[in-house]
């Protein structure tokens, strides 16, 4: 027994499936191993919580495709991470909105484009929203002024346009995001004003990053309200105006970034900012001043630049003996008077750039000036003086790149790489941004080595299987952005597989790791790890077997499991093991004579040949992993579907002659039945009956043409559940089909209802033999809840899928459509008192033609069949009565041949798909809502 609790999330887990399923259908290069029935069944990148994925993060997989607005039935969702998937283009769905529970949704580095949609603004949860590196569009969307519990918000390196917008009237506004710690919007094209209103002594920011937009007019004065603020990057702009004086007030400024702008007046008064380190003021026409008095008492100053800002008079030698003073950038001002460094310079000192400036000479010391000066177009270099170093401009470079520990490099093949620990392994690469670092000195090899201690601890800490981290090309890009290249290799193997990667990727991507305070905000881009990126879009065809081609001893046996567990009502799983019915064949053995069998004719591989015009691409009726079907000609006139096994999908030849003999054993005329079969030249080929109408789902969905009134529905059901009751009831052994679908019923001239593929879905590839048992089989939406949920499977399951072939039966929808589960929404809507319960508006109106009489108890019939609980569905047996009667209300004689009704049906197009294509017989469709489990 289930509970309706356990069913409940079965719909929940079937929506989310089908959602998995979408996802899956558009994207390329999905991990191999969503497999199977149950995404929380250790896919790759999947995770869950109570049977609901929570978290997807499939950062660096070298996803392809869309992201399909059928996430947002993935309800449950907590975390999206697809960072660092380049082929990830288009929009992002404006459904997104409705995973209310999203908390992180970091899609950082992938290809998307067009707006952001305004949706985001639901997202109420949401804690850190990262959309940065991608070709966004569009303004700011004002809605995620909405998101209360942000804390960090990058859109930066995008295209979006417009002003930011703050809240007004009932319009919200970023102004609303008091505790939000970072703004990240640099290098987009950001226009207008910064608005006063953005900024309140409310606010918690602590990185304001508007560098590289259009942004003109003043600094607002509100800005020096924020008092939590550490990086300010303004630069790159268009602001004019002055510095608001009380800027000054910002005591917690590590990074000060106002460079390239139209800023005029008085030089801002700093005095304030005691732990400024990084200061760039470039590129503005201040009034033209004298050097600041008060800038030699910025104790923590590392990095002063300051060019082309009018700068007059002489640098005091002070400033130069600041202790953390690593750089001062001074070029193009009117500095005068004689250099003079002093005797107790900082150590950290590494560049002094004074070019074209007015000074007219330099005070050498005894011990002489271990600092690369630079006083080219000075007064001072020329003459005979401009032999000195100073004059002229040497190329320094820093470089750096992580050395190997105490070991020789080893010498790898082409792809691999030699790890710090001299061993070739295939590392995870990509690139580190510093957004606003408070240091300049790049040749330090000590912030290196800080940084690679802190990522291994990173990692360590999160139980990723990392040995170490290589940095190498460190460089300083047009943003000013400290850029480093990043190697993380595998410990243990060679490689990462795929958990590795996308944990090591959110790792990065979630801003889990934290570099040391120096280095200040990040982010990093990954490259696609090459190890995945071969893999080609694993064919859905390749996944499910047909009938009887290609099974395996294994998917036998699980058909027998099955039928075990219909007998003895025992644990499917256990069953394998006990009383297997094969355990006295011997599969070493060779695979022995032909089967000996009344029925199916053994062809020899000659005639089909001949019969199928020499398997010629003409007679082709479809594909799939496991071989090819054809379409032939018998001498007689009859038509035969070959199912032709390709090597390498091939059984041996005990479980061919096995498989044949069960088929053999079926005869009915609701049920497609076996012709013969070939098992030579190594060869293994089945020959069915040619069935010319297709599946009932083709039909219902219009494609073929054939209209199906009410009474052509009410004959197809009871043709498709005597097929079901002669499977259960009369076969020998019975058989539980197991996957009874709409794409599983076939329609003969005379629109009979034949129950195809019956017993065998259960087979499956050689790919998956090891979750044979313990993996629930089927199609999502036609699955029985509480086998999923017991995994124990009785003839009643079929009953279940049965019960929603019905329902598509009456409303020509697919199970699963538009994540709403037929069974649920018409539980929902149905109201026993009105006239066809009120069910007009799900209705196919095809049926509607004429009343469809008896429809309310057909209805009945079908929610019966979807109990909960398989002890309260009736037998295929009891389907059959109950349908007959229905039929007598409609009017009809239950026992007439189909063909009185049927004969003049309208004649489909010759040119129509053939039944026998993967798609219609064997296989799940392909669209959407056909979701096959083992094809996901
Ligand atoms: C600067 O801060 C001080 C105290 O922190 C406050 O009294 C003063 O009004 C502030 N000045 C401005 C211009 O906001
Ligand atoms: C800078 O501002 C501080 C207070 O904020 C003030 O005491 C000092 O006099 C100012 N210095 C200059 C040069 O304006
Ligand atoms: C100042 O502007 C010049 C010319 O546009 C540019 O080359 C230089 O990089 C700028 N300096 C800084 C520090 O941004
Ligand atoms: C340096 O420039 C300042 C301001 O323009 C001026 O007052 C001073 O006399 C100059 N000093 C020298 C040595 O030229
Ligand atoms: C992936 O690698 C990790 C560590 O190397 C290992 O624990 C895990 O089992 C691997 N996962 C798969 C699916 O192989
Ligand atoms: C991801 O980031 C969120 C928000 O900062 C944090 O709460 C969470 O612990 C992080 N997750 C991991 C696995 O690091």
């Amino acid at each position: 027994m289930v509970t309706s609790r356990e069913v409940g999330s079965f719909v929940f887990i079937i929506l989310a499936v089908a959602a998995l399923k979408a996802l899956k259908d558009v994207w390329n290069n999905t991990p191999p191993n969503w497999l199977g029935s149950d995404p929380c069944s250790g896919w790759d990148g999947i995770r869950c919580t109570n049977s609901r994925v929570t978290s997807i993060t499939l950062a660096s997989m070298g996803l392809m495709g869309q992201l399909s607005g059928d996430i947002q039935f993935l309800t449950e969702l907590q975390t999206l991470d697809l960072s660092y998937n380049k082929g990830l283009t288009g929009p992002l769905p404006s459904s997104i909105g409705n995973l209310k529970k999203l908390t992180n949704l970091i899609l950082v580095g992938c290809s998307f484009s067009g707006p952001i949609p305004d949706t985001i603004g639901s997202l109420q949860q949401l804690l850190i929203l990262s959309l940065n590196s991608n070709s966004f569009t569009g303004p700011i969307p004002p809605s995620i002024g909405n998101l209360l519990n942000l804390y960090w918000l990058d859109l930066a390196d995008n295209k979006l346009s417009g002003t930011i917008p703050v809240s007004s009237g009932t319009t919200p506004g970023l102004d609303m995001l008091v505790n939000t710690k970072h703004f990240h919007f640099g290098n987009n094209q950001l226009s207008g004003g910064i608005p006063s209103q953005l900024f309140s002594s409310k606010m918690t920011l602590i990185h304001v990053l508007f560098e590289s937009n259009q942004l003109n007019g003043i600094i607002p004065l509100t800005l020096g309200l924020v008092q939590t603020m550490e990086a300010l990057r303004l630069d790159r702009n268009s602001l004019s105006g002055s510095v608001p004086s009380n800027i000054n007030n910002l005591t917690h400024v590590n990074e000060l970034f106002l460079s390239n702008n139209q800023l005029t007046g008085p030089f801002p008064n700093l005095t304030g900012m005691n732990y400024l380190n990084y200061m760039d003021l470039s590129n503005n026409t201040f009034d033209v001043s004298v050097f600041p008095p008060w800038l030699p008492t910025l104790e923590s100053l590392t990095t002063l630049v300051m060019e082309n800002t009018r700068l007059q008079g002489e640098i005091p030698v002070t400033l130069f003996s600041l202790p953390q003073l690593q750089t001062i950038e001074l070029k193009n001002n009117q500095l005068n008077g004689t250099l003079d460094a002093g005797s107790s310079y900082s150590s950290q000192l590494q560049l002094i750039d004074l070019q074209n400036n007015s000074i007219a000479g330099f005070t050498e010391r005894a011990g002489g000036f271990n600092v690369e000066l630079i006083l080219v177009g000075n007064p001072v270099c020329t003459g005979t003086e401009g032999t000195k170093t100073y004059c002229i401009i040497q190329q320094s470079n820093s470089s750096y790149s992580t050395p190997s520990k105490n070991c020789v490099a080893a010498t790898c093949s082409s792809d691999q790489i030699s790890s710090p620990n001299c061993r070739c392994e295939y590392p995870y690469a990509g690139t580190l941004f510093f957004r606003a670092p408070s240091f300049s000195d790049l040749g330090n090899s000590s912030i290196y080595m800080s940084l690679e201690s802190s990522l291994m601890r990173s990692f360590l800490s999160n139980h990723l299987p990392v040995d170490s981290v290589s940095l190498s090309n460190p460089t300083k890009n047009t943003d000013n952005y400290f850029v480093l290249s990043l190697e993380i290799f595998p410990s243990g193997q060679d490689r990462f597989n795929r958990t590795g990667i996308s944990g090591i990727g959110f790792v990065l991507s979630n801003q889990t790791f934290k570099p040391p305070p120096t280095f200040g905000p990040f982010y990093f881009i990954g490259d696609a790890y090459g190890i995945f990126a071969g893999t080609k879009k694993s064919s859905n065809t390749g996944i499910v077997i047909g009938a009887a081609v290609g099974g395996s001893v294994l998917a036998l046996l699980s058909l027998l499991v099955g039928i075990y567990a219909f007998r003895q009502k025992r644990r499917a799983e256990r069953a394998d093991k006990v009383n297997n019915p094969f355990a006295s064949w011997d599969p070493s053995k060779s695979s022995g004579d032909v089967p000996h069998l009344k029925g199916p004719i053994s062809f020899s591989f000659e005639e089909l040949k001949k019969y199928a015009n020499n398997f010629s691409e003409a007679n082709s009726i479809g594909s799939g992993g496991y071989g090819k079907v054809y379409r032939g000609t018998l001498p007689t006139g009859s038509l035969i579907a070959i199912k032709r096994a390709q090597h390498g999908s091939m059984q041996g030849g005990l479980e061919f002659k096995t498989e044949i003999e069960l088929l053999s054993r079926v005869h009915h005329k609701n049920v497609v039945s076996l012709v013969g079969f070939c098992f030579e030249h190594g060869e293994q080929m089945l020959v069915y009956e040619y069935i010319p109408n297709g599946t009932l789902r083709e039909s219902l969905s219009g494609r073929t043409g054939i209209r199906l009134d009410w009474i052509r529905r009410l004959r197809i059901t009871l043709g498709a559940a005597k097929g079901l009751q002669y499977l259960h009831e009369l076969a020998n052994p019975p058989i539980i089909h197991r996957d009874i679908k709409s794409n599983n019923i076939l329609l003969d001239e005379r629109l009979n209802a034949k129950v195809a593929d019956f017993g065998l879905s259960k087979l499956m590839s050689d790919t998956e033999k090891d979750h044979i048992t313990t993996q629930v089989k089927g199609t999502m939406g036609y699955m029985d809840p509480e086998y999923y949920m017991t995994q124990q499977l009785t003839e009643k399951s079929d009953v279940y899928s049965f019960g929603v072939v019905m329902l598509e039966l009456i409303t020509s929808r697919q199970p699963i459509e538009k994540g709403k589960y037929i069974v649920r929404e018409i539980r929902q809507a149905m109201d026993r008192t009105k006239v066809l319960y009120d069910l007009h508006e799900i209705l196919d109106p095809a049926i509607m033609a004429t009343t469809p009489r008896g429809l309310e108890k057909f209805v009945d019939l079908a929610m019966s069949c979807l109990e909960e609980s398989g002890a309260k569905r009736p037998t295929m047996g009891e389907v059959v009565k109950e349908i007959e009667n229905v039929m007598q209300i409609a009017g009809l004689n239950p026992n007439a041949d189909s063909a009185s009704t049927s004969a003049n049906y309208e004649g489909a197009s010759k040119e129509y798909s053939h039944p026998y294509s993967d798609q219609s017989l064997f296989l799940y469709s392909g669209a959407f809502p056909h979701a096959k489990l083992e094809a996901l």
